[in-house]
């Protein structure tokens, strides 16, 4: 009996070890999506990042976006110590870490990436409505060399690890309160497509060509502004996103998140809520970018992040294969957040 049971337990674990092989297995033999990290080709293809383009010069006009009414001049818009902000309105007051960052220690203005809304943008972060907690975490992790990227080529990465280098717990302690204060609200717009408007890459950003020509999406997804002026020139944060996935992406990947895909990997509400929206430090995925979210799991499958609360990580990326990572990200991409959240009453008290 009990050596029956023992041979149980050895099958069992060889089973689990031979399954955990062949999960590493195709995670090694695959580079990182290139499409998600701001390259047209893997690192190892040796391609380096195109030029960039010189930056559209300051004439000194004073611009204007829909919706607000300020003027500022490009040299002010992208001011690295205190970009513009267009809706004084819609945030509360900023920290001087997040308005101007500290021009001594070389942090930048949080505002110029993320934005004064913490709402981001597909090749840096959506920051707003993230728990306090998972915030000083990450930042400590950023700090301690534990979160890269695994594209060394990705320079705004690193840049944000040296701002987390240089910043004091309590710039920490207040860009977490500043940006977990607001709400996540809807951002990007997911469209299911087997054709793309053409792109060109800037500053790890893909945008649209003038005229209207077009190329297969393949596997891929194509994470562009919804106004290619008002985002890259202008810097208006009300100018959201459209994700371009493959059609049938989203249905593919709604099996993976809410079921776990019959042990390829485990159903995300479990820790992120519900909703998706994040539970107690856990992080909302929901209507976040997709692009980001796959250089995320990517990241952690391949251990470039690797901090404290990444552990709870490990065993759901550890079988996905990229295309599964694009997947699950065009389905929680087009999950409904913010003002779409039901919120409980006080009627069901
Ligand atoms: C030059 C652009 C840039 C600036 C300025 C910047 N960041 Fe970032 N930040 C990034 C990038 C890029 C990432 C995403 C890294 C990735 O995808 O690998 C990021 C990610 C983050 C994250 C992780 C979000 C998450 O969901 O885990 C936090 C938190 C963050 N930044 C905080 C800050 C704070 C606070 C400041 C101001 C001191 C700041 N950032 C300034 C580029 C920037
Ligand atoms: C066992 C709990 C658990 C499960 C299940 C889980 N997560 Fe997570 N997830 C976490 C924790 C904890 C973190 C924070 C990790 C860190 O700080 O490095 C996280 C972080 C993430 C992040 C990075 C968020 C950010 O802002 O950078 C993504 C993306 C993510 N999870 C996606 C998923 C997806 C997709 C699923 C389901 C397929 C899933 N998670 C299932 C616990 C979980």
């Amino acid at each position: 009996m009990k050596t029956f049971r023992g041979a149980v337990n050895l099958s069992l674990a060889l089973g689990f070890a031979c399954v955990v092989t062949i999960g590493v297995l195709i995670a090694a033999t695959e580079p990182p999506p290139p499409w998600a990290y701001g390259f047209t080709a893997p690192p190892d293809a040796q391609v380096s990042a195109p030029p960039a383009a010189a930056p559209v010069k300051d004439d000194g006009t004073q611009r204007r976006v829909p919706g607000s009414t300020l003027s500022f001049t490009l040299t002010q818009i992208r001011d690295n110590a205190g970009p513009a902000d267009w809706y004084p309105g819609d945030h509360p007051p900023m920290p001087p870490i997040v308005a101007h960052g500290r021009k001594e220690a070389m942090v930048f203005a949080c505002s110029l990436c993320h934005y004064p809304n913490g709402k981001g943008r597909p090749e840096n972060a959506g920051v707003s409505g993230l728990p306090y907690t998972y915030f000083l975490q990450t930042m400590q992790d950023f700090k301690s060399g534990a979160r890269k990227s695994a594209d060394a080529r990705k320079g705004n990465t690193n840049l944000m690890i040296n701002f987390a280098k240089a910043m004091t717990d309590d710039e920490i302690k207040a860009a977490a309160d500043y940006f977990g204060s607001m709400k996540w609200t809807p951002w990007i717009k997911v469209v299911e497509t087997n054709t793309v408007p053409k792109t060109r890459i800037a500053g790890g950003m893909f945008l649209r060509l003038e005229g209207n020509e077009k190329e297969p999406l393949g596997k891929r997804i194509i994470e562009t502004p919804e106004n290619v002026e008002g985002t890259e020139l202008l810097r208006d944060s009300h100018s959201g996103f459209i994700a371009y996935v493959p059609p049938g992406s989203v249905k593919k990947g709604e099996a993976l998140v809410t079921t776990g895909g019959g042990g390829k990997t485990i159903a995300c509400a479990t820790c992120h809520g519900a909703d998706l929206q994040g539970l107690g430090p856990v992080p909302g995925i929901a209507g976040r970018s997709p692009s980001y979210l796959v250089r995320q799991l990517y990241d952690m499958q391949q251990g470039y992040r690797h901090g404290v609360w990444t552990e709870l990580m490990k065993p759901v990326v550890a079988k996905l294969t990229t295309d599964d990572m694009l997947s699950i990200v065009a389905y929680t991409a087009s999950r409904p957040v913010g003002a779409e959240k039901k919120e409980i009453t006080s009627a069901r008290r």
